[in-house]
C-alpha cells in the first residue's frame, strides 16, 4: 500500500492558524490577494491512496467525445484508482460495532477544506483598532506592565507604528496621550487645548496619512490632575454635568484636529447627546460617536494606568464605571446611547465580558466595538514569555472569539502582531 502526506490545497505558514482571506496591502500600497491560508498539518497525518500511477496528467488520446461514451457503453471502461483499502488501526483496538448516530458532528469538521467552508466567524486587520500610546518626548519609552508596548514619540516612533500598521492592513487607530503633570488639573482644562499633544498630532498624523481614521479617546483622566475621568468635588463626587461640559469641549478640539471617531470613556450620564450637540453646533456633523456603551470598573484596566501615570489620586472609579456583577444594566445604557445617537457602542474590557457584548450584538443593530484591554493584553503576553501558553495562538483565538460573540471592530494592542499574523508575516 503506498501512502503520502496529504497536501494541503494551499501552501501555508509554518504552523500558524490564518484566516485571513482577502486583501493585504502591500508596501506600495497596492492591495494584492492574499491566499486561505491554513495551517500546515502535522507530519502524521497520511492519506491511504492506492495506487500513484495517476500521479502527472494522463495522456490524451485524441478520441471524440462519441468515441468515448461508445468505448464505455461497449464495455471498454477505461481505469481508475480502486477505492483505497481501509486504513488500519493500531493493533489492540477494540472491534466494536458502529453507534447507530443520525448525526456526526465530526464530519464537518473532517478536514480543513471542510473546516474553513463552515467557519462562522472570520478576523481580518480591517476589524482591529490599534490603540498607540504618545508622549511630548522623542524616544520611545518601553511600557514595564504591557511588552512590547511604548510610550511612543509622537513625531517619531508614533509615525514609524502607524506606517507599521498600514503595512499591513490596520488602518485605524486610538490615540491616548501622557501628559506632563505640569500641565495636569482640577479641571483637565489641557484636554481641550487645541495644540495640546493630541491635537498636534492628529494634525501630523491626518497630514502624513490623509485616509488614516483616528479615533480619540474622550475623557479628562490623562489631564485631571486627581486622575479621575471628571471633576472631582471636595467631598470626592465626581461632578457630572460640569464634566461633560468639559468633554464637549475636549470633543469639539479633536473633532477640529481632524479626528474620524470621539470616544467617550468617561460614563458620565448625557455625554453622548451633549457631545453630539455640541459637534453639530461647530460643524462637525460628519464626526462619529463611539461611545464606551458598558465601561465597567475593572481591574483589568491595571496596565494601561502605568502607561500613562494616571491611577486615580484616590478611591475608585465605581461611581461612574458600572459594577462588573451587572448584566441588565448594560442594556440601559445601551438605550441611552443609542437615542442619544451614538455611531458605535463598546464594551470593555472584552474576553471577560462576552456575554454583554453578545446582549449588546443582539439588542441593537449599531455596529459593537470590544476592547480587549491593557490586563487582557499583558496576561498574554505574561503567559507566552513563561512559556505557559503559545502566545499567539492565544492572541488570535481570543480576537476570535471577541468576533464570535458580535463585535464587529476589537480595539487591541495585538493589532499589529495579530495582522502581521493574519498576513502571513511572521517577524
Ligand atoms: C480612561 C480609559 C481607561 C482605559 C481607556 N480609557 C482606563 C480607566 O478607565 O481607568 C483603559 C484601557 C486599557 O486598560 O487598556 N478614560
Amino acid at each position: 500500500m503506498a501512502s503520502s502526506i496529504v497536501n494541503v490545497p494551499f501552501q501555508a505558514m509554518k504552523g500558524v492558524d490564518c484566516h485571513y482571506v482577502g486583501l493585504k496591502p502591500s508596501t506600495s500600497s497596492k492591495f494584492s490577494c492574499v491566499k486561505t491560508a491554513i495551517r500546515v498539518p502535522s507530519p502524521r497525518l497520511f492519506v491511504v491512496r492506492a495506487s500513484e500511477k495517476h500521479d502527472g496528467p494522463i495522456k490524451k488520446l485524441g478520441l471524440s467525445d462519441a468515441e468515448c461514451e461508445a468505448a464505455v457503453v461497449a464495455g471498454n471502461v477505461p481505469e481508475a484508482p480502486p477505492v483505497p483499502p481501509k486504513p488500519a488501526a493500531p493493533a489492540g483496538t477494540p472491534v466494536v460495532p458502529s453507534y447507530p448516530l443520525s448525526r456526526r458532528p465530526r464530519r464537518n469538521r473532517k478536514s480543513p477544506v471542510l473546516r474553513a467552508a463552515f467557519q462562522e466567524t472570520q478576523i481580518s486587520p480591517a476589524n482591529f483598532v490599534y490603540p498607540l500610546f504618545l508622549h511630548e518626548g522623542e524616544e520611545d519609552t518601553p511600557i514595564g506592565a504591557m511588552p512590547g508596548c511604548y510610550r511612543l514619540g509622537w513625531r517619531h516612533g508614533l509615525v514609524e507604528e502607524v506606517a507599521k500598521a498600514r503595512d499591513v492592513g490596520v488602518n485605524s487607530v486610538v490615540l491616548f496621550p501622557k501628559v506632563p503633570d505640569a500641565l495636569k488639573s482640577p479641571i483637565g482644562e489641557e484636554s481641550y487645548n487645541d495644540n495640546g499633544l493630541v491635537p498636534r498630532t492628529i494634525r501630523l498624523l491626518k497630514d502624513k496619512y490623509p485616509d488614516l481614521v483616528i479615533y480619540t479617546d474622550v475623557a479628562l483622566d490623562p489631564y485631571n490632575s486627581d486622575g479621575h475621568d471628571g471633576i472631582v468635588r471636595e467631598d470626592g463626587v465626581i461632578m457630572n454635568d460640569e464634566t461633560t461640559y468639559q468633554l464637549c469641549k475636549q470633543a469639539v478640539s479633536q473633532a477640529r484636529a481632524g479626528a474620524d471617531v470621539v470616544s467617550p470613556s468617561d460614563m458620565m450620564d448625557g455625554r453622548v447627546g451633549a457631545i453630539r450637540e455640541a459637534l453639530d453646533a461647530e460643524g462637525f456633523q460628519h464626526v462619529s460617536i463611539m461611545s464606551y456603551t458598558a465601561k465597567f470598573a475593572s481591574s483589568f484596566y491595571g496596565p494601561f494606568r502605568e502607561a500613562l501615570d494616571s491611577n486615580p489620586r484616590f478611591g475608585d472609579k465605581k461611581t461612574y464605571q458600572m459594577n462588573p456583577a451587572n448584566y441588565r444594566e448594560a442594556l440601559v445604557e445601551t438605550h441611552e446611547d443609542e437615542s442619544e445617537g451614538a455611531d458605535i457602542l463598546l464594551v470593555k474590557p472584552g474576553l471577560p465580558y462576552l456575554d454583554i457584548i453578545r446582549l449588546l450584538r443582539d439588542n441593537s443593530s449599531l455596529p459593537i466595538a470590544a476592547y480587549q484591554v491593557s490586563g487582557e493584553y499583558s496576561m498574554i503576553k505574561a503567559g507566552g514569555v513563561l512559556k505557559m501558553i503559545d502566545e499567539e495562538k492565544v492572541m488570535m483565538e481570543s480576537l476570535m472569539c471577541l468576533r464570535r460573540a458580535g463585535a464587529d471592530i476589537i480595539l487591541t494592542y495585538f493589532a499589529l502582531q495579530a495582522a502581521r499574523c493574519l498576513c502571513g508575516e511572521k517577524r
